[in-house]
């Protein structure tokens, strides 16, 4: 595939790695990038052509993917509409609606949203994907090549589904790492040292992680397993039902959606 991207950032690179790691030829790949060092530094590492305007990466290839941040997207998509034919454009923008995106680009139509999240850095994110009704089977499939290039990926059936998205992997992320705090403060107070105490944390996370996703078995029956009666599991457990935390993350994770919901208006504006 030929691919331009828009915006040479972390998101970029992390895809253009994933892509070239994948089998992407390196000659298929163009970066319009505002950043001079930028542009050096994923020229060197990747060898692909590395350009400082978006007349200068014309023909644009098969797709365009837009990656520069959701308060740029306006001015970049505005610059990229009197240059568009007949390519797929991707947004990987968060917060930023088709409908907005699409005035944007003077009513273009063929657009897919994508909402990824940090793991992908390393190969390890999942991201939701909406397309809109004018991109067929090929868009499609040419979105899960590129978005697959870094993890996971999950088609949603309506746009407003990339709030919860949002919400529940776009900013998971964050909840997991505050799960890990805990574990290590907890640890480190009964006598680890910080580096052990992370050993232990961490380690606890990715096991249990691979654990559930490689069993085809309810998370829930997998807790289950590990909480046998009167044992030490059980105690903890029964101390968090007791504080309700569970309930409190759920709430955590409604407010989250709420704003998503916000920022997407607030970001549609074109003042
Ligand atoms: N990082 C994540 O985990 C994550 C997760 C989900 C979604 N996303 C989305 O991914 C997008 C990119 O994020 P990022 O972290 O990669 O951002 P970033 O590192 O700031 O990269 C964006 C790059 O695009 C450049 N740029 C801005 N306007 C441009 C234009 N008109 N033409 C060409 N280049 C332009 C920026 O230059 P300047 O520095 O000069 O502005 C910057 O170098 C964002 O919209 C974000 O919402 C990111």
């Amino acid at each position: 595939m030929n691919i331009t991207f828009i915006g040479g950032g972390n998101m970029a690179t992390a895809l253009i790695g994933g892509l070239i790691e994948k089998g992407q030829a390196a000659a298929g790949i163009r970066v319009v990038e505002l950043q001079a060092e930028a542009r050096e530094r994923l020229g060197a590492q990747f060898g692909i052509d590395c350009v400082d305007s978006m007349a200068a990466a014309v023909p644009l290839g098969d797709v365009i993917l837009l990656a520069v941040k959701p308060q740029h997207m306006r001015i970049a998509a505005q610059a990229l509409q009197p240059l568009l034919t007949r390519e797929l454009v991707i947004s990987i923008a968060a917060g930023i609606r088709l409908i907005d995106l699409s005035r944007w680009l003077g009513g273009y139509s063929t657009l897919v949203r994508c909402m990824p999240n940090t793991p992908a850095l390393i190969g390890a994110g999942i991201s939701g994907l909406y397309a809109s009704a004018a991109v067929g089977p090929a868009g499609r499939s040419l979105t899960e090549s590129v978005l697959g290039a870094v993890g996971a990926t999950l088609w949603v059936a309506e746009e407003s589904l990339l709030d919860p998205v949002t919400a529940i992997s776009g900013s998971g992320p964050a909840y997991v790492l505050y799960f890990i705090e805990a574990l290590q403060q907890a640890a480190q107070e009964m006598g680890f040292s910080p580096v052990d105490a992370r050993k232990l944390a961490v380690e606890t996370f990715v096991g249990t992680a691979r654990l559930a996703e490689q069993s085809p078995e309810d998370v829930a029956l997998l807790r289950e397993r590990v909480t046998s009666k009167g044992g030490t599991t059980e105690r903890a457990l029964a101390s968090m039902e007791a504080d309700r935390v569970k309930g409190l993350i759920v709430r955590a994770l409604h407010a989250a959606n709420q704003r998503a919901h916000e920022l997407g208006e607030q970001l549609g504006t074109d003042g």
